[in-house]
């Protein structure tokens, strides 16, 4: 058996010192680790842990998602962002059950056939539930090995070829799991993009980039802008009733619910924004309007601006498969991006009320 490099004995002894104690560090059972990793790659690891929990709770098993309907999975979701990724734990589990008895398969090969089971998440469940020998690249551990190497430019995937190499120079032959969650934890509590903590880390003896001085340009910042849109969105009632309808099944937010409305074309006025998308979607004149709400809310790529408003529109809307009447009790079952969920709290207890 090959002996530790000093990097990795350093990695190791620093993360049983250093780990954060989280709920899925306390299970080897693939099935959670699984979801938990789907979790990890969209949100830092304080916002999903109470998503994993709740999950875990509901759905404690394969089984129980491949029986469970998709709005209640993406109910559950809610929030979290890239709900094609709830939509693929659905798929898998749905497999799972029927080609693999129930349990996730620990070859490579087959787990890469399941929905959403990229390099990142085969790699995660091989390694860190499987114990077996298998790199991980997440952003975390793309921006570590750069700054280790002194790799200069951005923190993109053209550079985890020479990222693999070194991984695969310094993965030991057993503790793999802790070897592969060391590196992001090491990544996410001390070698952070904007100010890492140098002093705190036990790789700077051999880190290039802290040896030039270059950490904080290693890799180099994002700059690039988030585009703007603006929306408008239309809040209907009825007595204690709201309007809401159900996005498309393919493209952003597919298949979750929200109120009517749509993007400002260019050289429109929010007004002629709203008389458009409720002539165009639901066939229906706008009457009067109270402005209720602005709201901005950040995606990956986009800074949304919404503009709510309460309308009067005549005729009434028609509920049917897509499009609901619902009061807020029954808005629970109904999946809606989160920018939704704030305009739901002003509806229901704002001034307006
Ligand atoms: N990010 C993704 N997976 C992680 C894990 N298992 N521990 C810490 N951060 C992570």
């Amino acid at each position: 058996m090959t002996r530790q490099t000093a990097f990795t004995s350093n990695l190791l002894l620093w993360y049983r010192k250093n780990a954060r104690d989280l709920p899925w560090r306390q299970t080897s059972d693939p099935y959670k680790i699984w979801i938990s990793e789907v979790m990890l790659q969209q949100t830092t690891v304080t916002a999903a842990t109470p998503y994993y929990q709740r999950w875990i709770k509901l759905f404690p098993d394969v089984q129980s998602v491949a029986r469970a309907p998709l709005q209640k999975l993406l109910h559950t979701w809610q929030g979290l962002g890239y709900y094609q990724r709830a939509k693929n734990i659905h798929r898998a589990a749905k497999l799972i059950v029927e080609n693999f008895e129930g349990q996730l398969p620990s070859a490579p090969d087959q787990l890469r056939t399941l929905p959403g089971f990229g390099p990142y998440t085969t790699g995660a469940v091989m390694s860190i539930a499987f114990g077996k020998r298998h790199p991980i690249v997440d952003a975390n551990v793309r921006r570590v090995v750069m700054r280790i190497l002194l790799i200069h430019g951005k923190a993109t995937s053209a550079h985890d070829c020479r990222i693999l190499n070194f991984l695969e120079e310094h993965m030991p032959h057993k503790n793999i799991s802790s070897f592969n969650q060391a590196l992001m934890e090491l990544g996410a509590l001390v070698c952070r993009s904007r100010t890492p903590q140098c002093q705190l880390c036990p790789e700077r003896k051999i880190c290039q980039a802290y040896q030039h001085g270059k950490e904080e340009i290693i890799p180099t910042p994002q700059t690039k802008p988030l585009e703007d849109v603006h929306a408008v969105i239309a809040v209907i009632r009825r007595g204690q009733k709201v309007f809401i309808q159900q996005r498309p099944e393919k493209g952003l937010l597919a298949g979750l619910w929200e109120f009517p409305g749509g993007k400002i074309d260019p050289g429109e006025t929010k007004l002629g924004a709203l008389k458009r998308e409720l002539r165009e979607e639901l066939f229906v004149d706008l009457k009067s309007v109270q402005h209720l709400l602005d709201i901005r809310h950040f995606y990956t790529k986009y800074r949304v601006h919404l503009s709510a408003w309460n309308c009067v529109v005549n005729p009434e809307p028609r509920a049917d498969e897509k499009h609901r009447w619902v009061t807020r009790a029954q808005l629970k079952q109904y999946p809606m991006p989160a920018a939704n969920l704030r305009i739901i709290e002003q509806v229901f207890t704002g001034p307006q009320r």
